[in-house]
């Protein structure tokens, strides 16, 4: 059982591959956090509690702590009592009060993990695979129930943390902050990395030293946002990529979320993460329950990209689902840029048919094939197809697509409705709005408000109504603007800041109804490029679409960021024309293909506007990725040189078995009369020769890690080179 309890000290030992979490209740009832690191041997740990607390050892366990919470490190903490930082759980009681004091009332632990009701959670597929405890404290005076959920994998250094709130009164209370985690750490002097940026500029690596206050990043728009990533990683001063401690925080919720990071008057550093408590507020009847997304908690001794590669693992196999979960994924070709709303059938099949050529297996239709849309301001919620664009219908066009040997998907934006439309103009009340306020256009669209069943069934049907008007093997759905006007015309007064959330959760809802109905069929998501993409959309969707920038220079910040958390197989990366649409860069074909190979690879542009060299080159990359996708998708990643410290980016993917590599090296600017550069690998077999492809040259794998692989001279801004190297000899 990965999971202990050790009656005599009250502790809670969890373990999971290579790690430990230990929580302990005190003599008070009070449940204090004792660690979270690299696996203990022993389950006897009481005396973690002096880290914290300068009395006596013996005397530790009888303090109550009553007027110094501010000294325990506590698993839930609550405001109203003593520790005054900032809490995990903030409720209004019925006498208007907001103090809550929790203690412990009882636990269980159970073979395997809960499903979380509602929202997405990483899973496991049998029982021996994890051990779950439910913690469940009461506060005995308002009759609040705060269950903890912690489950500890056997196969990942990970514990998957969440909160379900019960009112076990006889009065409503209301929720004003639930928290999904909230963990104290005593090392002074931590690093903390998020990843942050805007449209176009999504999920940049950010590193900064805490000290004494807070540090937080936040959405309040209604989406995870392209703006902040619900994602923290602490990491002392030192850490690298490969070496020194480093714990991850990963929320699987796609809405408003905080996370924070807070290092108190005795150096403890708190890390809260979970639904932003601004513009919250839940009202729980009697009886009722709230259940918080889960927290995805990873510790990795080995650096950033040991870090990275447990998240991979656990988010490709036990988070991601469904049919192409553990399937190399199509490379497709998207007309998106390549037509904007410009297109008929033939001009699709034009480009098809070039795709088909070049051995392109999935050809998708974006926006502006339905309504009347041939611009961004009509139309959306009709999903009923153009038939001056497409008279012959989808079913006609995905079959002639079909017959050039491609597979046909589309593109949707089923939240959305344009003011122009059939459906605003029958529901004018079914969009997020406040009575008698303007409605916030953005790029000239409403928000549905999904919070609402009939809507959401209304959506459900005509998306599936579409999905089985014709042979649609993939569908990419899209949500272009953050969410204002907060309102649902379905809520009463008092339960109108519940809708950021229910929003959300209708969200969900409806992904799980679409998915569940068509199981054969590939999603994908989308936020105007990767503004929702995040570990609960993949529980829904495998794959999301990293960015709207498909330059190369910009993909390589933008992908190394998102790859912290999330693997290749879940980064749509497409090859753009040059000049680049959003930044007018110039650069090489070669360059755009080797940055976009790694992920869902896929071409975004007129494939029929291209010269004969152009589609001689893409035919060969094409041929290429299929040699190397299974490597790139399901592979290890080593990220190798960061774009954000050098004038250079370089990662590579290795197989599980070390048997082989493929590297990928960009020269971001050129230096004039430089030096060699060298590159040194990681993750190789160190007793292991590999062949480098295409050469007779043969190395060490020890010689390329620690002496590096030369870089021959690329002449020219955005140059690259990639290598595939196979084990020739096997390991000793
Ligand atoms: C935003 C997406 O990120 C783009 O790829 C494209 O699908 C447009 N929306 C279409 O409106």
């Amino acid at each position: 059982m990965p999971i202990a309890y050790l009656p005599a000290e009250r502790i809670f030992h969890l373990r999971s591959r290579d790690v430990s979490y230990v929580l302990k209740v005190l003599s008070s009832g009070l449940v204090a956090h004792l660690y979270f690191g690299p696996r203990l041997r022993s389950d006897s740990l009481t005396s973690l509690l002096s880290h914290f607390d300068k009395r006596h050892p013996a005397d530790v366990n009888q303090a109550d702590y009553a007027g110094e919470l501010d000294i325990l490190p506590q698993e839930y903490p609550s405001f109203g009592l003593s520790d005054f930082r900032s809490p995990a759980i903030e409720v209004r009681n019925s006498d208007g009060s907001s103090l809550v004091d929790l203690r412990y009332a009882t636990h269980v632990i159970t073979p395997g993990k809960p499903r979380l009701s509602g929202l997405p959670a990483t899973y496991v597929e049998d029982t021996e695979e994890a051990d779950t405890l439910e913690l469940v404290l009461v506060d005995a005076l308002t009759g609040l129930e705060v269950r903890l959920l912690y489950s500890a994998f056997r196969d990942h250094p990970a514990i998957a943390r969440s909160v379900r709130i019960v009112n076990r009164s006889n009065a409503a209370l209301r929720l004003e902050r639930v928290l999904s985690s909230s963990l104290d750490f005593k090392l002074v002097g931590w690093d903390v990395v998020s990843l942050s940026g805007t449209w176009a500029r999504e999920r940049h690596y950010q590193r900064q030293n805490l000290a004494s206050g807070s540090f937080s990043i936040e959405s309040t728009r209604g989406a995870s946002s392209h703006q902040q990533s619900p994602f923290l990683a602490l990491l002392r001063p030192d850490t690298s990529e490969e070496h020194g401690p480093a714990y991850g925080f990963s929320l699987a919720y796609s809405g408003n979320f905080l996370a924070q990071a807070t290092v108190d008057q005795f150096r403890t550093t708190r890390v809260l993460m979970g639904i932003n408590p601004f513009d919250f507020s839940w009202l729980l009847e009697p009886g009722e329950q709230f259940q918080a997304p889960e927290v995805i908690c990873v510790y990795s001794r080995d650096g950033l990209g040991a870090l990275s590669r447990s998240f991979h693992d656990l988010y490709r196999s036990r988070l991601a689902r469904g049919r192409y979960r553990d399937v190399e994924r199509p490379i497709l070709v998207n007309n998106w840029e390549a037509t904007y709303f410009d297109f008929d059938a033939d001009k699709i099949e034009s480009i098809a048919r070039a795709g088909a050529e070049a051995g392109i297996e999935l050809f998708v239709l974006d926006d502006g094939w339905f309504g009347k849309r041939d611009r961004d301001n009509s139309s959306l919620g009709d999903w009923v197809v153009d038939s001056k664009k497409l008279p012959r219908g989808l079913r006609d066009l995905a079959e002639r697509i079909n017959r050039l040997g491609m597979k046909f998907g589309l593109w949707f934006e089923p939240e959305m409705v344009s003011p122009d439309s059939e459906l605003y103009r029958a529901h004018p009340d079914w969009c997020l709005h406040v009575p008698n306020r303007h409605r916030t256009e953005m790029r000239n669209q409403l928000v549905l408000d999904v919070s609402r069943p009939e809507v959401r069934n209304h959506v459900v049907d005509a998306v599936c109504r579409v999905l089985e008007s014709a042979p649609i093997a993939y569908v990419k759905w899209d949500m272009n603007r953050p969410l204002t006007e907060m309102g649902s015309a379905a809520l009463p007064a008092e339960r109108q800041r519940e809708i950021a959330h229910r929003y959300v959760l209708g969200v969900y809802e409806m992904m799980e109804r679409v998915t569940a109905r068509f199981p054969e069929i590939l999603f994908e998501s989308c936020s105007g490029g990767g503004g929702r993409f995040d570990a609960g959309m993949i529980y829904y969707m495998p794959q999301a679409w990293t960015s709207d920038d498909m330059d190369p220079a910009e993909r390589l910040k933008i992908q190394w960021g998102t790859s912290l958390v999330f693997p290749a197989c879940s980064m749509g990366a497409h090859v753009c024309s040059s000049p680049n649409h959003t930044t007018a860069r110039i650069t090489p074909l070669e360059t755009r293909a080797a940055v976009a190979m790694s992920g869902v690879f896929g071409y975004e542009l007129d494939l029929t506007k291209l010269d004969v060299e152009e589609r001689t080159t893409i035919k060969q990359q094409v041929a290429r990725f299929k040699e190397i996708r299974r490597l790139v998708q399901f592979g290890d990643l080593y990220r190798l040189r960061s774009p954000f410290q050098t004038e250079e980016g370089a990662w590579s993917f290795v197989a599980r078995d070390k048997s082989e590599a493929f590297v990928m090296y960009v020269s971001i600017r050129c230096e004039p009369n430089p030096p060699v550069t060298v590159l040194p690998l990681a993750g190789l077999d160190p007793a292991a020769d590999y062949a480098i492809e295409g050469t007779d040259q043969r190395f060490g794998g020890d010689q390329l890690m620690y002496a590096g692989l030369a870089v021959p001279r690329l002449t020219g801004d955005l140059r690259s080179k990639t290598w595939r190297l196979r084990r020739v000899s096997p390991a000793r």
